[in-house]
This record gives C-alpha cells, structure tokens and sequence, in this order.
C-alpha cells in the first residue's frame, strides 16, 4: 500500500498539461449569467438554490423568469422567483425532475456554478393583479409555494391586506419544511417582520402522512373546514382575494371553487379577485 502522498499516483509527474475547465459559453444577449451562491436540498423532489443579482434587475414580488443551464441549446423553463423584490439575491425552489430536461441537469448545482436567467420578469400572481380587499389568501401545492415565499416577504402584500393566509398542501410531511422556513424568515425579517408576526397565517398540510392537517385544501374549502379553522366567513368577493400557484388540476379546481363564490379572475391590465399560475412542473 502506497501510504506517502508525494507517491500517489495522481501526483506523479506528467508530461500532460493540466485540465483546463472548459470554457463557458456566453449567455445570449436577452439572458444574465449568474453565480449559485448556496444550495439546499430538502427531499429527493425537492431543493431551493440562491444566485446573485443582476444589479440592473428589476421585477415584482411574485413574478417569474425563464431560466436555464449555459450550454449550445439551452433548455429554458419558467421560475417564480421566491426571494422579495428588495432582496440583494434571487432565489428558486425546485422540483427534481429525473428526466426533466432541465431540472435533471438543475438538481446537480453547486455554489459557484454559473445559471443563465432571461432578463424580463413577468407574471399573474403581482398584488397589482388584485383589486383591494381586507383577506388575502395565498393557496399552494408542492412548489407553488414559491412566489408566495418572495410576497410573503414583500412589505406591500401587508400594506394592501389586514390577513394574509398561506395555505401549502405537500403529499408528505418533509416537503412542507421550505415552507415552514419562509414563513420563519418571514416573521424574523427585519423590514416586515412585525407585520408578518401579526397578519401572516400558515396552514401547512400533508394528504399522504399523518399530520395536523391531512385533507386536500379543495376538501377544506368545500366542507367549510379551511373557514371554520380561521374564524371567517366562507370565500367572498367583497372582502377575499386570492392567488393560486400549483399543478394544473389544483389550479383548475381551486379556480373553480373561487368563481363558485362569486368571484372574479384578474390580470395586470384588469385587477380581479383573485388570479392564477401554474407552478413549474418537469
Ligand atoms: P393528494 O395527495 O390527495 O393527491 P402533486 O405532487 O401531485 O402536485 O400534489 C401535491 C399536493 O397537491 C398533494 O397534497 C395532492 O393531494 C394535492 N393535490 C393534487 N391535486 C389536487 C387538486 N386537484 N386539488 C387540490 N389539491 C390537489
């Protein structure tokens, strides 16, 4: 056995120069390259990353931007962003696709790697959507929760609503913990802490493990259960609005239920009572 470091194979001296990393591609001209700055896994579905800021990039709490990996043919897919518009960093909470196009590649990331992100933001879940109203609820599944982890910290999304409630529906138990750090973050921050501390209601749920909450959040509104839990009257246009963010179904059902109660969808040309965006899927 070859116990001296100076011996080891892979230091012996060599006529070969050494690897060089291969050069990166330059993002086109409608795309910032930027730098992973921290990487953290939660499940094997999931994981959020950090990257530096654009100093020239400006978006709306709870917009999203197309992202990508550098490459010839980059694969680009639509990211909300779920870090506040003020935040000196953009951050992204992912699913783990195993043979998604991007996120195969996406899940692999580490600090100091380069992602590519379009540099015009865009996006239906923006309180400017919404028409005034005294309840905002915020309803989630799997990685819909992320713009509502930018709003959540957004001081605006406080200023316009007496009561924010977030409701995020998981299949388990592990992937409600990016949501329970958000709203933790949220309720310590220092720009909208206290307002969060005072307005922001979390009701976390899990349909495939034991839990406080186990039922589908389409169940909870239909049976009254979501209303009879906060103290409140059922859905209304005079005082809720709404922001939906999840897979096609959820998103389709919980549209339903909305127009059901007599409200309204909106855009940014049209402010509603409520509005909707799929979450990123593949
Ligand atoms: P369930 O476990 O009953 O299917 P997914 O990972 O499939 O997107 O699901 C994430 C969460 O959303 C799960 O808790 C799932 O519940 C729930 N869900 C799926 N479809 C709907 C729907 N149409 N309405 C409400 N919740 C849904």
């Amino acid at each position: 056995m070859n116990l001296n470091p100076a011996l080891a194979p892979t230091d012996q001296p060599t006529d070969q120069p050494a690897p060089q990393p291969a050069p990166q591609p330059a993002p086109p001209a409608s795309a910032f390259a930027e730098t992973v700055t921290m990487v953290r896994h939660y499940t094997d579905r999931l994981f959020m990353f950090r990257m530096t800021r654009p100093p020239s990039f400006r978006f709306r709490s709870g917009e999203f931007v197309m992202i990508g990996l550098p490459g010839e043919k980059p694969v680009w897919r639509a990211y909300s962003i779920a870090s506040p518009a003020w935040d000196e960093e953009i951050e992204f909470f992912s699913i783990k696709v195993p043979d998604g196009p991007l996120t195969a590649l996406l899940q692999k990331i580490q600090p100091g790697d380069t992602v590519w992100m379009k540099k015009k933001p865009t996006g239906t879940l923006v309180i400017d959507a919404l028409l005034p109203g005294r309840r905002l609820y915020m309803f989630s599944t799997g990685t819909g929760v992320a713009p509502f982890a930018s709003l959540i910290r957004e001081p605006e999304t406080y200023e316009k609503f007496e009561q924010v409630i977030l409701t995020h529906t998981c299949r388990d138990v592990a992937e409600l913990k990016y949501g329970e750090e958000i709203v933790a973050a949220a309720k310590a921050d220092e720009l909208v802490g206290e307002e969060a501390t005072a307005k922001l209601i979390h009701l976390p749920a899990a349909t495939r493990e034991p839990y406080v909450r186990s039922q589908r959040i389409t169940t909870m509104i239909e049976t009254g259960a979501l209303f009879a839990e906060l103290g409140v009257a059922p859905l209304s246009p005079h005082t809720d609005r709404a922001m939906i963010c999840g897979s096609i179904e959820m998103t389709r059902d919980i549209k339903a239920l909305c127009e059901a109660a007599g409200m309204v969808e909106g855009a940014n040309s049209a402010p509603g009572h409520f509005v909707v965006e799929r979450a990123f899927v593949g």
